[in-house]
Formats: structure tokens, C-alpha cells, sequence
């Protein structure tokens, strides 16, 4: 197939909303601090749902409103870095909760932390055969990851999941550009490893981060506009993972491109990593931002440091 085409999409969060002032209540920050250095405002928190519930909702939510025919579903990919077990994957749940479990589907994580959502769209471009369909989801549970003391971390990470139904076509442009850099000490996470049984809270260098998003978000849309021939004009929307707005805004300003291009909605979810793609591009469906043939580009980057680039039509 020479490219996809994304049928329909579905989000969630969940209903427990913390605000930057509930925050500043337990750690030495404020409203204003956050608003100004980060655009985030609120974020929604998991009380009792794991990964798998919040991603098998938001696929529910794409399936629904797609009226998808899911007996066309082969493949079931989860991109997260906070799945509810080692195994089995956090697809693998989503597609008994969704009761396709006697389907023949391939079902399977992806860790590439905020890149997880456009690694996935890339991969399943070259999986997908004619009349198939493919559900990605990002979804993450990442407050259980999170040392609420922290007020360097806590104030900007939330919950959610995306879900995007996707198809092959050979009608729609398609182009990719993916990246790592096999740094250990930016941002991570440590897990239970033979040398090390503790499991460790989430830790962010937060300038080097920045530095990094800011020239993988340029270093991406150059690369994509240079292998498609297109212009950032001829770009209707540019998707970024959801982590500041300054960084996003740094790039706008930078490329002397239209803020308007830009969505955000981190301000209302803070970052979910590898789910804020797939929610950004749900809310914009719901809200009639995207029509046939519109050309958009997907920006991931995040813990790797791995950063994943995508242009497609919708
Ligand atoms: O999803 C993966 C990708 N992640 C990202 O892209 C995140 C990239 N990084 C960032 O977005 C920003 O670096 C942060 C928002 C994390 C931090 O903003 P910053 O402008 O880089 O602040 P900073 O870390 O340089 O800290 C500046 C000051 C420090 O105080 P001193 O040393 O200048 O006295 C911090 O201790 O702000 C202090 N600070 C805070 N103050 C109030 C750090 N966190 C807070 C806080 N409230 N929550």
C-alpha cells in the first residue's frame, strides 16, 4: 500500500481533573508558574483504571463513531511505556476487552515513549494489506510512574488515551521519517533489571528535553517537506506531541509559520506521551477541523531519545 488512511478516531480520560492550584497545594509551585512555562492548566488522573481499560475505551469510542466493521480488524497495536504488565501486552487485554479474542489479529506493544503513536502509524504502513484495518492506540497511565513530591515532574504529566482505525490506500500520501539516539540519562524510567529490583519514579532533565524537541520537531517537518516537495503552506495542520507549548511555539516562530497550524491541547492534559497524538487528532475530528485530503504532519519525540515524523492525507 502506498500510504493510509485513518477511518475514524476515539479518545479518553479520565474523569478525575487536578488543577495547577490542587497541585500547588501539595508541592511549591503555582498556577502562574506552570500556565507561563509549560500552557499546561489541568490534567486527568487515573484513580482505579490501568492502561488497558483507558486504551480499550478509547478504541471503543473510534469503533463507534467509525461504525466500524471489526471483523476487518488484523492488527491491534498499543504504543505506551506505562502497560499494565510485562506481559501479556497491553493490546493483547484491549482485544479480549473488545471481544475480538477469536479473531485472527496480531496484537502488540510499542515502547518508544512519546513517539509511540507515530512509530506505530509507520509500522502498520508497511504491514497492511488491502481490506485490512488496524486499530493504534497510545495510552498511558503515567501518574503511577510519578513522584507527586516532584514538583519538577509532577505538574506535567497526565492520563489518556487515543485510538485512531486505520486502513491501507494507495490514493493517500504517505511519508515517514523515524529517529533514536540511545540516551539513557535524559529521561527514564528505571524498571526491574538483574542489577537493580527497585522500580523507580520518572525522571526528566527538563532543558536538555527541551533543546532536543524543539530541533527534532524542526529537523522532522524539514525532512518530510523535503522528501514529499511540499511546503509548510501546502501543510494544513501540525500535529506535535503535547509537551509544551513553548517548544511548539519555538518551532512555529522559528519556520515564521502560521501558529493557527499548530493545535494544542495540552492546557486541559498535560503530557500523555504517547497518547497525546491520537487525542489531539480525536478532539480535532470532533471539533470539524479535519476534511478529505487535508495534509497533515505528526510529530513524536520523547524518551530514547527517539523522535518519529509523519505525513499523511486525511
Ligand atoms: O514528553 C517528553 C518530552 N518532554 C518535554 O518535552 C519536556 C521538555 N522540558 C520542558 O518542558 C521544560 O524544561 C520544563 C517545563 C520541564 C521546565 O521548564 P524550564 O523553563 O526548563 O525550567 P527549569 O527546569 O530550568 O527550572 C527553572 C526554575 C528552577 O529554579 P532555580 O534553579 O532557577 O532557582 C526550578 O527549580 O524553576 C524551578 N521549578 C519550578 N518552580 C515552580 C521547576 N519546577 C517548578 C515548578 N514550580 N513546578
Amino acid at each position: 500500500m502506498k500510504g493510509i488512511k485513518i477511518l475514524s478516531t476515539g479518545h479518553y480520560a479520565p474523569s478525575k481533573v487536578v488543577s495547577n492550584d490542587d497541585l500547588a497545594k501539595v508541592v511549591d509551585t503555582s498556577d502562574e508558574w506552570i500556565k507561563s512555562r509549560t500552557g499546561i492548566a489541568n490534567r486527568h488522573i487515573s484513580v482505579d483504571q490501568n492502561t488497558s481499560e483507558l486504551a480499550y475505551l478509547a478504541a471503543k469510542d473510534a469503533i463507534e463513531k467509525g461504525k466500524i466493521d471489526t471483523a476487518k480488524i488484523k492488527y491491534i497495536l498499543v504504543a505506551t511505556f506505562t502497560p499494565d504488565d510485562y506481559t501479556p501486552s497491553t493490546a493483547c487485554i484491549v482485544q479480549k476487552k473488545l471481544g475480538l479474542n477469536d479473531q485472527e489479529i496480531m496484537a502488540f506493544d510499542i515502547n518508544a515513549a512519546c513517539s509511540g503513536f507515530v512509530y506505530s502509524l509507520n509500522i502498520i504502513k508497511g504491514m497492511l494489506q488491502k481490506d485490512e484495518y488496524a486499530i493504534i492506540i497510545g495510552s498511558e497511565v503515567i501518574s503511577k510512574l510519578i513522584d507527586w513530591q516532584d514538583r519538577g515532574t509532577c505538574i506535567l504529566f497526565g492520563d489518556g488515551a487515543g485510538a485512531a482505525v486505520v486502513e491501507g490506500s494507495d490514493e493517500h500520501l504517505f511519508y515517514s521519517y523515524n529517529n533514536s539516539t540511545g540516551n539513557e540519562e535524559a529521561l527514564y524510567c528505571k524498571g526491574r533489571t538483574f542489577n537493580n529490583i527497585s522500580e523507580g519514579y520518572l525522571y526528566m532533565d527538563g532543558r536538555e528535553v527541551f533543546k532536543f524537541a524543539v530541533d527534532a520537531i524542526n529537523k522532522s517537518i524539514q525532512n518530510l517537506l523535503s522528501q514529499s516537495g511540499l511546503t509548510l503552506d501546502e501543510i494544513d495542520y501540525v500535529v506535535c506531541h503535547q509537551a509544551n507549548y513553548r517548544i511548539i511555539s519555538h518551532v512555529y516562530k522559528k519556520l515564521k509559520a502560521d501558529p493557527g497550524k499548530f493545535f494544542m491541547n495540552l492546557q486541559e492534559y498535560g503530557n500523555t506521551s504517547a497518547a497525546s497524538i491520537p487525542m489531539a487528532l480525536s478532539e480535532m475530528n470532533e471539533q470539524g477541523l479535519l476534511k478529505e485530503n487535508q495534509k497533515i504532519i505528526c510529530v513524536g519525540f520523547g524518551s530514547g531519545l527517539t523522535w518519529g515524523a509523519t505525513l499523511f492525507e486525511w
